[in-house]
Formats: C-alpha cells, sequence, structure tokens
C-alpha cells in the first residue's frame, strides 16, 4: 500500500490540479460552451432562440434535471457536420489535457442526432477522429460510450444499436442517459443483454434524481459495471454494502448535483460518506459547459467545501484509473505516475 505523504491544505489544490486522472462521465454535448454554439450556429445557418452569448448563459439556471435537459439538447441542435462533432470533442480533450487528465471515456447521445436527420456516421467519426488525434497530440488516452436515451423506447435503441454497429470498432460500451424518473432500467434489459452479448462494456445513470431501486435494477437486470452517478445509494443500507463489496465504481459528479439540486450546496455533498463507506467513487464533470467547471474545478471546488484532503484525493485520482475500461497496463502507468506527484508534494521535501 502507498502510505500518501502529508500535504499541507494550502499546497491541495496544486495537487488536485497536477495529479494524473481520468474522466469517466462526462457527456460530450455537455462540453459545448456557448461561444462554439453560437460559433457553429453561424458555420451551419441554424437559428437559435436566444440573441446571443450571454442570453443563453442566463438561461442557464436549473431546478431540476428537466430543465438541464430541455437546453442541453437545444444547444446540441447546432451540430450537423462530421467537422461540427470532432470540432466538440477537440475543444472538451484540450481542457482535459490541461486538468491533466490522461484517459477519459466520452459519452455521446446519438439519437439527439439522428433524430434531426444527422447520419450516425458523422457523429462517431467525428468524435472517434478527435480520439485519435488526442492520443497523438494531447497525450490524452480517450474512448467512446454510446448513450440511450431512456425516455425514448426500447425499439429506438434497438435500432440506434442497429445503426452502430456497422462502426463497433469506434466505441467501447454502451450508457443509458436523459430524464431517469419513470423510466427504469428495466426499459432497456433487452437491449442491454443485446449490447452484453456483443462484449460491449455497460453502464448506466441511476441514482441521480432516480431512487436506490433503479440503482439494483442497473447492476442486476442491465448488468452494469460501473454506476454514473449513484448518490441517492446512501438511502439503502444493504445497497452500499453491495456496492462497496463488489467493489462497483460509481461516478459522482459533485457540480452538476448542485446545479440540479440533487443537493443544496457543495458543502452538503456526500463524496465523504460515500468514501468513508468503502465505496469507489470517483470525481466527474458530466456537462461541463453547463455546470460551472471542468473537471479540475470540480475537485478543487468540492475539496475546499467538504474539507477532504490528500489521501482522499489519492484513493479519486487511483479509483478513476482502477474503474475505468483501459488497459491494465496503462493502468499501471498512471497510477505509478501519481504516486510520483504525490512524492514531489510531499511536505518533507521542505
Ligand atoms: N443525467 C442524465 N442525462 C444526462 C445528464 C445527466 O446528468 N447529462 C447529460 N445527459
Ligand atoms: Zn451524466
Amino acid at each position: 500500500m502507498f502510505k500518501v505523504p502529508p500535504v499541507s491544505v494550502a499546497r491541495l489544490p496544486a495537487l488536485l490540479r497536477k495529479m494524473p486522472k481520468a474522466e469517466l462521465h462526462i457527456h460530450i454535448e455537455g462540453s459545448l460552451e456557448p461561444e462554439l454554439i453560437f460559433a457553429l450556429a453561424r458555420r451551419n445557418g441554424v437559428s437559435l432562440p436566444y440573441a446571443d452569448v450571454e442570453s443563453l448563459r442566463r438561461a442557464y439556471a436549473f431546478t431540476n434535471l428537466q430543465s438541464f435537459l430541455d437546453i442541453y439538447y437545444a444547444g446540441a441542435s447546432v451540430l450537423l457536420h462530421e467537422q461540427d462533432f470532432y470540432d466538440m470533442a477537440w475543444a472538451y480533450l484540450e481542457r482535459a489535457a490541461a486538468d491533466h487528465v490522461v484517459h477519459a471515456e466520452l459519452f455521446f447521445d446519438p439519437q439527439t442526432h439522428t433524430a434531426r436527420g444527422v447520419p450516425i456516421e458523422s457523429v462517431i467519426n467525428g468524435l472517434h477522429r478527435a480520439c485519435v488525434d488526442a492520443a497523438s497530440k494531447l497525450g490524452v488516452d480517450a474512448s467512446l460510450i454510446l448513450c440511450f436515451l431512456r425516455h425514448l423506447s426500447e425499439e429506438s435503441a434497438f435500432e440506434t444499436l442497429e445503426q452502430a454497429l456497422p462502426l463497433r470498432d469506434k466505441f467501447i460500451g454502451v450508457g443509458l442517459d436523459s430524464s431517469e424518473l419513470g423510466h427504469p432500467p428495466e426499459k432497456f434489459a433487452r437491449v442491454f443483454a443485446r449490447c452484453g452479448e456483443l462484449g460491449l462494456h455497460r453502464v448506466a445513470h441511476a441514482g441521480e434524481e432516480g431512487p436506490a431501486a433503479y440503482i439494483w435494477s442497473a447492476l442486476d437486470v442491465l448488468g452494469v459495471e460501473r454506476i454514473d452517478h449513484g448518490v441517492q445509494a446512501v438511502q439503502d443500507a444493504a445497497l452500499m454494502q453491495r456496492l462497496a463489496s463488489d467493489r462497483i465504481p460509481l461516478t459522482v459528479c459533485p457540480f452538476s448535483n448542485v446545479k440540479l439540486r440533487v443537493f443544496p450546496d457543495l458543502q452538503s455533498h456526500n463524496l465523504g460518506r460515500l468514501l468513508e463507506a468503502g465505496l469507489m467513487a470517483t470525481v466527474n464533470s458530466d456537462d461541463p459547459a453547463y455546470f460551472g467547471g471542468y473537471l479540475n474545478d470540480n475537485f478543487v471546488q468540492t475539496f475546499a467545501a467538504t474539507g477532504l484532503l490528500a489521501p482522499q484525493a489519492y484513493t479519486l485520482a487511483r479509483n478513476s484509473f482502477e474503474a475505468s475500461f483501459a488497459g491494465e497496463v496503462q493502468r499501471h502507468r498512471w497510477e505509478h505516475q501519481l504516486k510520483e506527484v504525490f512524492e514531489s508534494f510531499s511536505e518533507h521535501d521542505y
């Protein structure tokens, strides 16, 4: 076991920023900054119901998940061509590199685009090309996870899977997102079973606004390997036991949870409680352009608000590698780099 060296509170933000980390819960459409939305709208001749960047930003006052999703889907309407998807993903990957993200698994929502007549090839090829370039030009290892929109039907999810299968080598897994309440994981049992047969990794949003029961069914009905959000698990002691003993990762998104009013403020967030209970929590940005910051902002502000310290920083970064779908050799290399950064911050150097 690595003994985490003592690091003063004053130097903690710098350590949080510099430590290598993986981001496992980022909706790439949620990284579209207002400036890029307007640039793409101009490039593609799409008209928006907002006069300018400032009035769009003013609309980012959410009261729950649905109030966010309505604006998020409107923002994505400017994406039409393969290059648009490339530009969006590249902008995120550059920011990720600056945050010392060494590995990212990007969610994307094909149905948001195919419903507007955009070919799925434009979506996947554009995003994938950005991931390939990120490895060679930024040193960021990135892969794609195709998400089904849970407010749409099982039939639509199956149709999307069929459309995507010719591009099977360009994504590593499937997820489930969009409006949670009223759309339990069971609705997609057969789609996820098929994805399992195809050898795709499986994850699902559960226990963000929805009940702990949705986390049970994501695990036991959909067979997922990770739970996205999962913060409602604290409502159910038996579920907490299960998540801890099976080392099921939770991809927690503190800024998102506050902006969508799952918690009233960062101080009240239960990340520390999840870690204390031995759960494999990770920190992620979810939709950084909408929720007020990227991954390092989430780390620094959540630590400042909740009083987490260097040992939790180490655990969260190490969890992000262990919970990732990257190969073992790469994971071990990043874990080694993580230890080196912590050692370089040791107070004993002074
Ligand atoms: N939850 C559900 N669906 C989403 C989210 C989220 O936080 N972000 C983008 N789609
Ligand atoms: Zn999400």
